[in-house]
């Protein structure tokens, strides 16, 4: 997908989601927060685009940083931060080589709703090493990713190769996300997504 040229012209259909794909987020979320207080510590929203995520980690208590490369979605971003009056730390930078943005270190959760699953396979790999290096040891990835099959616009991911990319994790649980295109766009590309759940190996 080309993400600057689908934000240049307003195409972000995966910021429409509805309630049954807010709740199964909302479910994975509270396995990690259970028994904790806020601040429940660091979190990493990959690929934040316009910031929905984050805002709903930062609502919730989490230290929330977020990363994109696409600048017209920071500034998107960095206005729902304001009007939602959460703290947020947005930062430009390229999720395959996370070292080079500051988005700092420590975290605790990061969140990934639909980045991941667009990569090719050494930009996978460039990515789960920058996640490895910023995470704690006891952290949780969440990965929202399509099937790898042939579709337009989303390249998808097989279960394999995030395995293979996240070599020191292991996949914990694969639940459905219930998300949904507009009827057009379902039709055609039929997402499937579903929530990949990664704790270190
Ligand atoms: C499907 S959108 C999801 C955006 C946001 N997480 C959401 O759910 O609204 C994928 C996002 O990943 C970002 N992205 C893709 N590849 C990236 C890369 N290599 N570095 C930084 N951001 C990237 C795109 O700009 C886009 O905002």
């Amino acid at each position: 997908m080309n993400w600057k040229l689908a934000y240049a012209i307003g195409f972000h259909p995966w910021e429409e989601t509805d309630l049954d794909f807010f709740q199964s987020l909302a479910s994975l979320l509270e396995r990690e927060e259970q028994g904790r207080e806020p601040p429940l510590g660091r979190a990493l929203d990959i690929g934040t685009g316009s910031a929905i995520w984050g805002i709903e980690l930062a609502k919730r208590g989490w230290e929330v940083s977020g990363v994109d490369f696409v600048a017209k979605a920071l500034n998107r971003g960095r206005e729902r931060v304001q009007a939602a009056g959460v703290e947020m730390k947005i930062v430009q930078g390229d999720v395959t080589r996370l070292s080079e943005a500051e988005v700092g270190s420590g975290f605790r959760l990061i969140l990934d709703t639909g980045t991941f699953h667009d990569l090719d396979i050494e930009q996978q790999h460039g990515m789960a090493r920058s996640v490895d290096a910023l995470a704690t040891q006891d952290a949780t990835v969440i990965l929202l990713c399509w099937p790898r099959r042939i579709r337009p616009l989303i390249r998808g991911v097989s279960r394999e190769e995030i395995e293979t990319a996240f070599s020191g994790w292991e996949i914990t649980d694969v639940e459905p996300s219930f998300f949904k295109l507009p009827p057009l766009l379902e039709w055609v590309l039929r997402p499937d997504e579903h929530w990949y759940r990664l704790r270190r190996a």
